[in-house]
Protein backbone atom coordinates (compact mmCIF):
# COMPACT_ATOMS: atom_id res chain seq x y z
CA UNK A 1 0.00 0.00 0.00
CA UNK A 2 0.78 3.39 -0.88
CA UNK A 3 2.01 5.61 2.51
CA UNK A 4 0.70 9.16 2.79
CA UNK A 5 3.96 10.26 3.01
CA UNK A 6 6.28 12.67 1.15
CA UNK A 7 9.71 11.91 1.05
CA UNK A 8 12.41 14.73 -0.05
CA UNK A 9 15.95 13.50 0.40
CA UNK A 10 19.61 15.33 -0.51
CA UNK A 11 22.84 16.54 0.94
CA UNK A 12 23.19 19.60 3.00
CA UNK A 13 22.08 22.95 2.30
CA UNK A 14 20.29 22.12 -0.59
CA UNK A 15 17.00 23.45 1.41
CA UNK A 16 15.07 20.77 2.16
CA UNK A 17 13.44 22.11 4.85
CA UNK A 18 12.32 25.27 3.34
CA UNK A 19 10.96 23.57 0.92
CA UNK A 20 9.67 20.80 2.65
CA UNK A 21 8.04 23.04 5.25
CA UNK A 22 6.07 25.33 2.32
CA UNK A 23 5.03 22.31 0.47
CA UNK A 24 3.52 20.85 4.01
CA UNK A 25 1.59 24.19 4.46
CA UNK A 26 -0.11 24.82 1.55
CA UNK A 27 -1.46 21.13 1.37
CA UNK A 28 -2.15 21.12 5.27
CA UNK A 29 0.19 18.21 6.15
CA UNK A 30 2.65 17.72 8.98
CA UNK A 31 6.47 18.52 8.56
CA UNK A 32 8.63 16.54 9.69
CA UNK A 33 12.17 17.48 10.50
CA UNK A 34 14.17 13.69 10.74
CA UNK A 35 17.75 15.58 10.80
CA UNK A 36 16.91 17.53 13.77
CA UNK A 37 15.99 14.23 15.64
CA UNK A 38 19.48 12.75 14.86
CA UNK A 39 20.74 16.29 16.23
CA UNK A 40 18.58 15.79 19.46
CA UNK A 41 20.73 12.76 19.67
CA UNK A 42 23.95 14.32 18.66
CA UNK A 43 23.41 17.26 21.54
CA UNK A 44 22.82 14.37 24.36
CA UNK A 45 25.37 12.16 23.20
CA UNK A 46 27.88 15.64 23.65
CA UNK A 47 26.00 16.75 26.64
CA UNK A 48 27.03 13.00 28.24
CA UNK A 49 30.82 13.78 27.68
CA UNK A 50 30.66 11.55 24.17
CA UNK A 51 30.76 8.21 25.20
CA UNK A 52 30.66 6.42 21.78
CA UNK A 53 29.61 2.90 24.24
CA UNK A 54 25.95 5.00 24.84
CA UNK A 55 25.16 4.95 20.93
CA UNK A 56 24.99 1.35 21.22
CA UNK A 57 22.62 0.92 24.08
CA UNK A 58 18.80 1.18 22.87
CA UNK A 59 17.64 1.85 26.63
CA UNK A 60 20.60 5.07 26.64
CA UNK A 61 18.10 5.91 22.90
CA UNK A 62 14.87 5.45 23.85
CA UNK A 63 15.55 7.45 27.93
CA UNK A 64 16.38 10.19 25.74
CA UNK A 65 12.42 10.76 24.67
CA UNK A 66 13.28 12.52 21.51
CA UNK A 67 9.70 13.51 19.99
CA UNK A 68 8.32 16.68 18.28
CA UNK A 69 5.34 19.18 19.98
CA UNK A 70 3.79 21.73 18.71
CA UNK A 71 6.79 22.24 16.00
CA UNK A 72 9.41 22.04 18.97
CA UNK A 73 11.85 19.19 18.93
CA UNK A 74 11.95 17.91 22.45
CA UNK A 75 14.75 15.81 24.63
CA UNK A 76 11.69 14.75 27.34
CA UNK A 77 10.73 17.94 28.60
CA UNK A 78 13.24 20.03 27.40
CA UNK A 79 12.57 22.29 23.84
CA UNK A 80 16.47 22.06 22.01
CA UNK A 81 15.49 23.57 18.94
CA UNK A 82 18.18 26.15 19.61
CA UNK A 83 20.58 24.13 20.77
CA UNK A 84 20.89 21.08 17.86
CA UNK A 85 21.97 24.27 15.36
CA UNK A 86 24.99 24.86 17.17
CA UNK A 87 27.89 24.11 15.03
CA UNK A 88 29.45 21.27 17.37
CA UNK A 89 26.21 19.41 17.25
CA UNK A 90 26.11 20.08 13.29
CA UNK A 91 29.75 19.20 13.27
CA UNK A 92 29.22 15.72 15.21
CA UNK A 93 26.09 14.57 13.71
CA UNK A 94 27.47 12.33 10.59
CA UNK A 95 29.08 10.18 13.52
CA UNK A 96 26.41 10.10 15.31
CA UNK A 97 23.70 9.04 12.75
CA UNK A 98 26.13 6.26 11.22
CA UNK A 99 25.57 3.98 14.38
CA UNK A 100 23.54 1.69 13.85
CA UNK A 101 21.54 1.39 16.76
CA UNK A 102 20.80 5.28 16.82
CA UNK A 103 19.20 4.44 13.08
CA UNK A 104 17.00 1.81 14.67
CA UNK A 105 15.54 4.08 16.87
CA UNK A 106 15.23 7.29 15.42
CA UNK A 107 13.93 5.54 12.26
CA UNK A 108 11.12 3.54 14.21
CA UNK A 109 9.99 6.53 15.95
CA UNK A 110 9.84 8.35 12.56
CA UNK A 111 7.58 5.80 11.12
CA UNK A 112 5.16 6.19 13.88
CA UNK A 113 4.79 9.81 14.24
CA UNK A 114 4.38 9.52 10.04
CA UNK A 115 1.66 6.68 10.64
CA UNK A 116 -0.58 8.59 12.36
CA UNK A 117 -1.46 11.40 10.04
CA UNK A 118 -0.36 12.82 6.43
CA UNK A 119 3.20 13.79 6.56
CA UNK A 120 6.16 15.52 4.69
CA UNK A 121 9.54 14.48 6.06
CA UNK A 122 12.92 15.30 5.04
CA UNK A 123 16.43 13.85 5.24
CA UNK A 124 18.59 11.73 3.87
CA UNK A 125 17.00 8.28 3.67
CA UNK A 126 13.49 8.37 4.06
CA UNK A 127 12.99 7.25 -0.10
CA UNK A 128 15.44 4.81 0.48
CA UNK A 129 14.48 3.17 4.24
CA UNK A 130 12.22 4.99 6.13
CA UNK A 131 9.25 5.01 3.91
CA UNK A 132 10.32 3.26 0.44
CA UNK A 133 6.10 3.07 -0.08
CA UNK A 134 6.26 7.23 0.08
CA UNK A 135 3.24 8.68 -2.69
CA UNK A 136 5.93 10.73 -3.54
CA UNK A 137 9.89 10.44 -3.34
CA UNK A 138 12.00 13.96 -4.15
CA UNK A 139 15.65 14.04 -4.33
CA UNK A 140 17.01 17.67 -4.45
CA UNK A 141 20.36 18.19 -5.72
CA UNK A 142 22.20 21.61 -6.46
CA UNK A 143 26.42 22.21 -7.06
CA UNK A 144 28.66 22.41 -3.80
CA UNK A 145 28.83 25.94 -4.37
CA UNK A 146 25.65 26.99 -4.52
CA UNK A 147 24.43 25.16 -1.76
CA UNK A 148 27.36 26.65 0.16
CA UNK A 149 26.83 30.04 -0.70
CA UNK A 150 22.93 29.68 0.24
CA UNK A 151 24.11 28.45 3.69
CA UNK A 152 26.49 31.43 4.08
CA UNK A 153 23.84 33.80 3.11
CA UNK A 154 21.50 32.31 5.79
CA UNK A 155 24.17 32.39 8.60
CA UNK A 156 24.37 36.24 7.76
CA UNK A 157 27.02 36.39 4.76
CA UNK A 158 29.85 39.40 5.05
CA UNK A 159 28.31 39.00 8.91
CA UNK A 160 28.38 35.66 9.44
CA UNK A 161 31.31 34.21 11.94
CA UNK A 162 32.21 31.60 8.88
CA UNK A 163 33.60 32.26 5.59
CA UNK A 164 32.28 31.22 2.94
CA UNK A 165 35.26 28.48 2.47
CA UNK A 166 35.08 27.28 5.86
CA UNK A 167 30.70 26.50 4.71
CA UNK A 168 31.93 25.29 1.83
CA UNK A 169 34.43 22.77 3.03
CA UNK A 170 32.15 21.81 6.00
CA UNK A 171 29.42 20.96 3.62
CA UNK A 172 31.36 18.81 1.60
CA UNK A 173 32.86 16.97 4.96
CA UNK A 174 29.36 16.16 6.36
CA UNK A 175 27.82 15.33 2.91
CA UNK A 176 31.24 12.68 2.40
CA UNK A 177 30.25 10.75 5.65
CA UNK A 178 26.48 10.70 4.95
CA UNK A 179 27.26 9.66 0.98
CA UNK A 180 29.93 6.85 2.67
CA UNK A 181 28.71 5.19 5.73
CA UNK A 182 27.17 1.47 5.29
CA UNK A 183 23.75 1.80 6.84
CA UNK A 184 21.14 4.05 4.81
CA UNK A 185 23.95 6.21 2.95
CA UNK A 186 22.37 9.46 1.63
CA UNK A 187 21.49 8.68 -2.22
CA UNK A 188 18.60 8.86 -3.94
CA UNK A 189 16.00 6.22 -4.46
CA UNK A 190 15.77 3.99 -7.35
CA UNK A 191 11.80 5.49 -8.55
CA UNK A 192 13.11 8.88 -6.72
CA UNK A 193 12.11 12.21 -8.92
CA UNK A 194 15.58 14.25 -8.82
CA UNK A 195 15.16 17.80 -8.75
CA UNK A 196 18.47 19.65 -9.58
CA UNK A 197 17.51 23.35 -8.17
CA UNK A 198 20.68 25.43 -9.28
CA UNK A 199 19.00 27.61 -11.63
CA UNK A 200 15.14 27.59 -9.70
CA UNK A 201 14.33 29.86 -6.72
CA UNK A 202 12.49 28.57 -4.05
CA UNK A 203 9.28 29.39 -4.93
CA UNK A 204 9.59 27.33 -7.94
CA UNK A 205 10.96 24.07 -6.36
CA UNK A 206 7.95 24.30 -3.84
CA UNK A 207 5.52 24.80 -6.60
CA UNK A 208 7.16 21.68 -8.16
CA UNK A 209 6.54 19.38 -5.73
CA UNK A 210 2.96 20.43 -4.56
CA UNK A 211 2.24 20.00 -7.91
CA UNK A 212 3.49 17.02 -8.42
CA UNK A 213 2.02 15.83 -5.04
CA UNK A 214 -1.35 17.04 -5.86
CA UNK A 215 -1.52 14.75 -9.58
CA UNK A 216 -0.96 11.53 -7.19
CA UNK A 217 -3.45 12.25 -4.52
O1 LIG B 1 19.23 17.59 7.84
P1 LIG B 1 20.27 17.98 8.84
O2 LIG B 1 21.44 18.67 8.23
O3 LIG B 1 19.70 18.72 10.00
O4 LIG B 1 20.80 16.58 9.42
C1 LIG B 1 21.87 16.50 10.32
C2 LIG B 1 22.60 15.16 10.14
O5 LIG B 1 21.73 14.09 10.52
C3 LIG B 1 23.01 14.83 8.69
O6 LIG B 1 24.26 15.35 8.35
C4 LIG B 1 23.01 13.31 8.70
O7 LIG B 1 24.24 12.81 9.19
C5 LIG B 1 21.94 12.95 9.71
N1 LIG B 1 20.68 12.52 9.10
C6 LIG B 1 20.56 11.20 8.72
N2 LIG B 1 19.37 10.74 8.22
C7 LIG B 1 18.33 11.55 8.07
C8 LIG B 1 18.43 12.92 8.43
C9 LIG B 1 19.63 13.37 8.93
O8 LIG B 1 21.51 10.43 8.83
N3 LIG B 1 17.17 11.06 7.61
Amino acid sequence: PITQVIAIDGPSGVGKSTVAKAVANHLGWTYLDTGATYRAVTLAWLEADSDPSLLEQPTWLQNLGVDFQAGDILLGTRRVNKAIREPEVTANASFVSAQAAVRTYLTELQRQIARKRPCILDGRDIGTVVFPDALLKVFLTADDAVRAKRRWYQIGGDQANQTLDEVLTALQERDRKDSSRTLAPLKPAKDAWTLETNTLSQEEVIDRIECEARRRF
